[in-house]
């Protein structure tokens, strides 16, 4: 999704920071970059360019030095395809304004037929380029704070933008409306950037602009209103967590260190909520939820959070016998859904960002029921949007495709599973003492996978893979197949074990390959026979199976794990299935952080 960054400064060069920040953004995804400085009067100069950033560091030597104010972007094509000239910041007729935008204007049409028949030149296929368009006839070049105020009347959409203009070279103008946007205090510079990862390098204190704000930033100051014209207030904060941690600590990629810090990270994630055979009901919400009389759950979430949703469903519904219904966002948000009196939803989200599951929340809200989510992002917008938050602690996740917040939104599923549970009298004391057994199993499941690197060499020259599972194996399928289309290209589909012979089964011929997962042991020996199924006509099985079970696996690729209780698994089966897609991606040469056409937080519907 794209980034922004921004540099307004009493002296000094913007330059170097905007390209920095820019880096510090790019594990959002993008594909395309560009930066604005304006300069004492003038006009304001632009370099961008299509692809890495590398390229448009190329063009940076077009740009004057020195100059203390500028802003940045890097682009997720929504509206027109990845080009130079669609690339951000885009500027009025005159070059005199120059703005950047993360989001959709939705009204970008009529506005932009309005602004041609007064004599406006556009040159990019953007619904962005309105804005500096809309803010040149509204007068920027004399009164950007007024020029915005007027702009904000007219935009419709969810969006975030930054302006500047060469007439009035101390100031940025922000505008926040649904896009994140953080404001970095500094001494005689402020920096304004999606997040704060961009700025960590140069101010720890920061300020978040909520929906509807627009701020007047200038090196000393930053003054904020509402849209109406309202001043407000907004608290700054020190920002507590450590860039480094977000740094690839000598692996070749993110999504590797991620992978492999996942043990440490469920400690950080079970920490202070679980002591010996009881869960901390407070530390999960559980007296609010209590109040509210909750008889049934409605998770809400998307791609990997939604296979998250779904094995908490399976957990919920088989500890606490709670019926969970769950529903990927972006068709919740519009299927009218009935959300009877003592429904509570739940929103799953690493980001907090996701555009889908905040309109959701929304509409849960506005149709009455309470919200609860469990989000990564601290801070984000869905935390502050739902009722009640609980914190999964993985950390930044930098590779786009997720692990480590996959597996942590599970364990909070599964604490809050059991805790349920035990509120209405089915306690699993057994199964809560296991889960601090987990870090060390995961530590023990990745020091026994080194054979999965050969594994996916043979995969890696396939086109198409099926998973099957059955249950919550079924659930970590999907994940599975999920991840490998995601940064190895491969079409994957995941089936319910069960349902091949109903259709599914006929695609299968000599050498297709199956990965199938079987750690439900109740279930072992039916998804065996799916297995002599796949194998009796011609498939090359890869198979992620408890070592416990005591069956002969007829499988081409065996992977045995060292497994607890079924219901506590699937954060340890998940690492198999992640190992895989990233191995095999890595084999075919792919982008394994940065997927192509995927964004890590995906703020557009
Ligand atoms: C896949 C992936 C995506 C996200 C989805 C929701 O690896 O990362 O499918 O899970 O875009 O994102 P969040 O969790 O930020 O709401």
């Amino acid at each position: 999704m794209c980034g922004i960054v921004g540099f307004v400064g009493r002296q000094g060069d913007a330059l170097p920071f905007l390209f920095d920040g820019l880096k510090r953004l790019e594990y959002r995804g993008y594909d395309s970059a560009g930066i604005a400085l304006a300069g004492q009067g003038g006009t304001v100069s632009v370099a961008k360019a299509q692809g890495k950033l590398a390229v448009l560091e190329g063009r940076l030597g077009t740009l004057p030095r020195a100059v203390p104010l500028g802003i940045g972007h890097t682009r997720w094509a929504t509206h027109g395809r990845p080009t130079d000239v669609n690339a951000h910041p885009h500027t009025d007729c005159h070059g005199q304004i120059a703005t950047v935008h993360n989001g959709i204007i939705e009204n970008f049409q009529e506005l932009r037929a309005e602004l041609v028949a007064q004599g406006h030149r556009f040159v990019s296929e953007t619904d962005s380029e309105v804005i500096p368009h809309l803010l040149e006839a509204y007068g920027g070049d004399r009164d950007l704070l007024g020029a915005v105020r007027e702009a904000e009347r007219r935009l419709r959409g969810a969006y975030a933008f930054l302006a500047i203009a060469a007439s009035q070279p101390d100031r940025i103008v922000a505008v926040r409306r649904s896009s994140p946007l953080v404001i970095g205090l500094g001494d005689g510079v402020n920096y304004v950037a999606s997040d704060v990862g961009a700025f960590l390098p140069q101010t720890r204190r920061a300020l978040v602009l909520e929906n509807g704000d627009v701020a007047l930033v200038t090196p000393e100051t930053v003054e904020i209103q509402t849209s109406e014209g309202t001043a407000v207030h907004r608290a700054p904060f020190t920002v507590d967590w450590d860039m480094r941690q977000a740094e690839r600590g000598g692996y070749p990629h993110f999504m590797l260190k991620e992978i492999m810090e996942q043990p440490q990270v469920w400690s950080d994630c079970l920490l202070g909520r679980v002591r010996g055979d009881h869960i901390e009901a407070g530390e999960l919400g559980l007296p609010w939820v209590q109040r509210k009389d909750v008889r049934r759950l409605q998770i809400v979430a998307a791609g990997t959070a939604y296979h998250a949703g779904l094995i908490g469903k399976a957990l919920i519904e088989r500890l606490a016998r709670i019926p969970v219904d769950v529903a990927v966002a972006s068709e919740f948000r519009y299927q009218h859904p009935v959300l009877e009196p003592g429904t509570l939803v739940v929103a799953i989200s690493q980001s907090g960002e996701t555009a889908d599951t905040l309109a959701s929340v929304s509409l849960a809200r506005h149709l009455g029921a309470p919200t609860y989510a469990i989000v990564n992002a601290v801070g984000s917008t869905l935390a502050r949007e739902s009722d009640y938050v609980v914190y999964t602690h993985a950390g930044p996740e930098i590779a786009v495709a997720s692990t480590k917040a996959y597996t942590t939104q599970i364990l909070v599923l599964t604490m809050l599973a059991l805790e349920l549970a035990a509120e209405r009298g089915r306690p699993r004391a057994d199964l809560v003492r296991a889960l601090w057994s987990l870090p060390a199993l995961g530590e023990q499941v990745i020091a026994s996978l080194a054979s999965i690197v050969e594994m996916a060499r043979r995969l890696a020259g396939e086109r198409d893979v099926f998973y099957i599972g059955r249950g919550l194996d079924y659930a970590l399928a999907m994940e599975g197949q999920l991840k490998i289309k995601e940064i190895a290209y491969i079409h994957a589909e995941a089936y319910p074990a069960g349902e091949l012979k109903h259709g599914t089964l006929a695609l299968i011929e000599e050498g297709t390959p199956v990965v199938a997962v079987v750690t439900d042991r109740a279930m072992a020996e039916k998804t065996l026979s799916n297995i002599l199924e796949v194998k009796a006509r011609g498939a090359e099985v890869w198979a992620v199976v408890d070592g416990a079970l005591p069956h002969d696996w007829p499988v081409d690729h065996l992977i045995r794990l060292d497994l607890p209780d079924p219901l506590l698994s699937p954060v340890l089966t998940a690492i198999p299935l992640q190992l895989l897609a990233y191995w095999t991606a890595v084999h075919r040469g792919q982008d394994v952080d940065q997927p192509r056409n995927l964004a890590k937080s995906v703020t557009v519907e």
